[in-house]
């Protein structure tokens, strides 16, 4: 008798089939099966934010998230937004231009937190933006150029978005 089960898992848009044990975290099986290493472990207790995808849209602490509990759902990773292509996406780079990344531990986490909330909230302001940010800890930065660049990411999408109903 195994200990393993057969999963197929959606990956920024790409499915992979993979035989995991059952208790495996999606933050685990991302890194170690699928060499996804963008998304990182640092408390591994839901505490940070460093480990944070996007589950169907929301983000949640793959260190803390069952990699079964993605069955038939959609994961993105910070490997996601700029898949197959050089150049970083808006908010990644709002983050470079604003200084928002300093030794860039807890950036992919803070840039999947920002994506999840631009596409709740295209336009937040500071209170919403640091609502947000609550669990995701940077010991570089002091925040400011975080909340920064999420307000620069989310101008110029919106400016974007305008654009594109002109
Ligand atoms: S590593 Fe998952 S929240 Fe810290
Ligand atoms: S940039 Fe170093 S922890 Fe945030």
């Amino acid at each position: 008798m195994t200990d393993r089960v057969e999963i197929s898992l959606q990956v920024n848009g790409v499915r992979h089939s993979l035989s995991i044990r059952p208790w495996r975290t999606l933050l685990e099986v991302l890194r170690e099966e699928l060499a996804l290493t963008g998304t990182k472990r640092s408390c591994g207790e839901g505490q940070c934010g460093a480990c944070t995808v996007l589950v169907d849209g929301n983000a949640v602490n793959a260190c803390m998230y069952l990699a079964l509990e993605a069955l038939g759902r959609d994961v993105r990773t910070i490997e996601g937004p700029a898949q197959g292509d050089a150049a970083l996406d808006a908010i990644q780079r709002s983050f470079v231009d604003k200084g928002a990344v300093q030794c860039g531990f807890c950036t992919p986490g803070m840039v999947m937190a920002t994506r999840a909330l631009l596409q709740d909230n295209p336009l937040p302001d500071e209170d919403a933006i640091r609502e947000a940010l609550v669990g995701h800890l940077c010991r570089c930065t002091g925040y400011v150029q975080i909340v920064e660049a999420i307000q620069d990411a989310a101008a110029k999408l919106a400016g974007c978005a305008e654009r594109a109903h002109e």
